[in-house]
């Protein structure tokens, strides 16, 4: 059973050719339409989403496929004590696939052991996510038309981050890569990301809380959000929640060709201003991501 909890799941060569497909879907979406008729995709979603939840949808719906699910544990069983295990097991007896979010770290690898059907990790906690990493990645590609020989500066919360700590483990397997990791000391990433995959393999990296010291050095800016949900207390957030602000003014001492991605939502760290500047990809970033759902639907179903 195949199934896509963490983003090393998938080798490099398979990431390659994953974003070939997304290109050609791209390209000639005629070719695909009908692809998955008769599939079923379940969206179990314990956790609000905009992006992932109707990514995921458009894309099974633009393969000729159909959907089902929730977008709000409140009204599913869980609210009355079923378990990830259980309500699994009872979905995969109704859908051919299934992309789970869920505030618990490790929930959807819970549910790929007990899944009859192929689990797709659609966030889980602050621990992964690894469909977001796939956008990022063909954006990246798309943008730069290579994943190797990029300094990538991470800004804001890379502590509770899960897009950092997949795309930190994705680009950590390409060649000539230097990361810079700007945040507030109490949001640093954390020591098992930066041992399992910057330590381990002698990448270069810079840490620092200023963004304005290093905003030159950039091929890719990866803004983030600082998390409310994640916090255990409000003070904390109030304090830390507009650490970084990228304004047009920031960006006067950044590369010309520097691409500046954002998982989204944004709340205050990208203003509004900096939309209209080409260097701004988050928004091509998103369409990207049903593209590579797309793709990676029609890996998981072997119906490439
Ligand atoms: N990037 C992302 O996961 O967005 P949503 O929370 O809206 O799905």
């Amino acid at each position: 059973m195949n199934h896509l909890i963490d983003i090393l799941d998938l080798s490099v060569e398979e990431i390659s050719e994953l974003i070939a497909v997304a290109n050609d879907i791209m390209a000639n979406p005629e070719k695909y339409q009908e692809k998955c008729r008769y599939k079923k995709l379940a969206t179990l979603f314990f956790e609000p989403s905009t992006r992932t939840r109707l990514s995921f949808e458009a894309a099974m719906m633009e393969l000729g496929g159909n959907v089902l699910g929730f977008s709000d544990a409140a009204s599913s069983s869980s609210s009355k004590g079923e378990s990830v295990s259980d309500t699994v097991s009872v979905v995969s007896g109704y859908a051919d696939i299934i992309a789970m979010r869920h505030p618990k770290e490790g929930a959807p690898l819970v549910a790929a052991m007990k899944s009859e059907v192929p689990i797709i990790n659609a966030g889980d906690g602050g621990h992964n996510h690894p469909t977001q990493t796939l956008a990022d990645l063909l954006t990246i590609y798309r943008e730069k038309g290579d994943l190797n020989n990029l300094t990538i500066g991470f800004c804001g919360d890379l502590k509770f981050g899960r897009t950092v700590h997949s795309l930190i483990a994705a680009m950590s397997r390409y060649k000539n890569i230097k990361f810079v990791l700007i945040s507030p000391n109490e949001l640093k990433l954390p020591s098992y990301v930066k041992n399992d995959h910057i330590k381990e393999k002698n990448i270069p990296y810079v840490q620092t809380e200023s963004l304005d010291d290093v905003i030159g050095d950039l091929d890719i800016l990866y803004m983030t959000r600082v998390q409310k949900e994640r916090f255990f207390n409000e003070e904390d957030y109030l304090r830390l929640k507009d650490s970084y602000i990228l304004t047009p003014e920031k960006l006067k001492n950044a590369k010309s060709d520097l691409s500046i991605l954002h998982p989204l939502p944004r709340v205050n760290e990208i203003s509004t201003l900096v939309d209209e500047d080409p260097r701004a990809c988050y928004f091509r970033q998103t369409k990207n991501g049903k593209y590579m759902r797309m793709a990676l639907i029609l890996k998981l179903l072997e119906v490439m």
